[in-house]
This record gives C-alpha cells, structure tokens and sequence, in this order.
C-alpha cells in the first residue's frame, strides 16, 4: 500500500504590515535593509515583498509559521520604523513570491495608475481589505520582473 508522506511540521505562513520609516531613508539605506533581509532570508527560505512610498513601509513575508513569526518579532523591535501595524496573517498554500527573498519596490518602479492606488493604500487605508490589492498589482510584476 502507497504510503502518502505529509511534512505536518512545518504551516506555510504569511504577515502582511505596515510601518512608518524613521529618519531620512536614502537609497543607500534602503538598500543597505534590503540586503540585510535579503541576506537573512534565504538562509530561512523566508520570501517577500517590501514596499517604500517615501514614509511608509509595507512588506509581506512568507515562509514557515515559526520563522516568519520569529521575524516579524525582529521586525517589530526594530527602531528604523515605527507604528508596525500587522495588516493580515495566516496559513497560504504556496509562496506568491517564490523567487524574492525580499524585492523592494520604490514608487518609481509602478506604472502611474499603480503608483497613484499603491500610494493611496499605503497612507490612507491600513485595513486588511488593501492586502489583496497590493499584492494583484505587484504578482504581475513577479511574473515579469521588473530588474
Ligand atoms: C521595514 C523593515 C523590513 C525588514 N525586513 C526584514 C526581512 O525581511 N528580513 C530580515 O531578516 N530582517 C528584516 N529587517 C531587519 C530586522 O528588523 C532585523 O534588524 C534583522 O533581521 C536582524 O538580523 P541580523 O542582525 O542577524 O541581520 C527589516 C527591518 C525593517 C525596518
């Protein structure tokens, strides 16, 4: 008899949120962060997307529950941002962003009608409900990426 193998340890988990970035944030910090999380993140098969309007941070991280988890408490201590708001967290079943370990994305990298709604989620709607709408502009630039 087939004996089906299951790996029950590890739940595919995602947190999506928002901050707010302290201090000036000049691309050499940006990507001085992003190699850092970069960096990290392949060592903990942790992907996702990170987001930067200017003054808001939003990142979505995706990878085992406990590490994602452990993560999103580094994050939170973390003193670059402030206001870290969890947006939505739960169990996916499959990465949405496979190939980045952490993509930034600056306004300059969206098409204007992106720009304009990916802005307005950052800074005006901090509900649950933008969560989708983020991601469905951004998945079709993981399809063609943009670098
Ligand atoms: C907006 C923001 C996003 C971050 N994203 C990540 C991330 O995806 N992965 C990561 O390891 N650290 C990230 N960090 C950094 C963590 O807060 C923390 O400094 C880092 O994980 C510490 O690990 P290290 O000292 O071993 O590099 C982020 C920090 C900020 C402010």
């Amino acid at each position: 008899m087939a004996i089906a193998v299951l790996d029950t340890r590890a739940m595919l988990w995602h947190i999506g949120y928002v901050s707010v970035g302290e201090g000036e944030w000049n691309s050499q910090r940006l990507a001085e962060l992003e190699a850092q999380a970069a960096k990290n993140n392949v060592s903990d098969s942790i992907t996702g997307l990170l987001v930067f309007d200017g003054t808001h941070f939003f990142q979505y991280l995706e990878g085992d529950k406990e590490k994602v988890e452990a993560l999103y408490s580094r994050i939170e201590a973390d003193d670059r941002h402030s206001s870290v708001t969890m947006l939505s967290s739960g169990e996916v079943s499959s990465q949405l962003f496979a190939r980045w370990a952490m993509k930034l994305f600056l306004p300059e990298d969206f098409n204007m009608d992106d720009r304009l709604h990916i802005l307005d989620l950052l800074s005006q709607k901090h509900e649950k409900e933008s969560i989708p709408q983020i991601l469905g502009a951004l998945t079709i630039r993981n399809e063609q990426p943009i670098n």
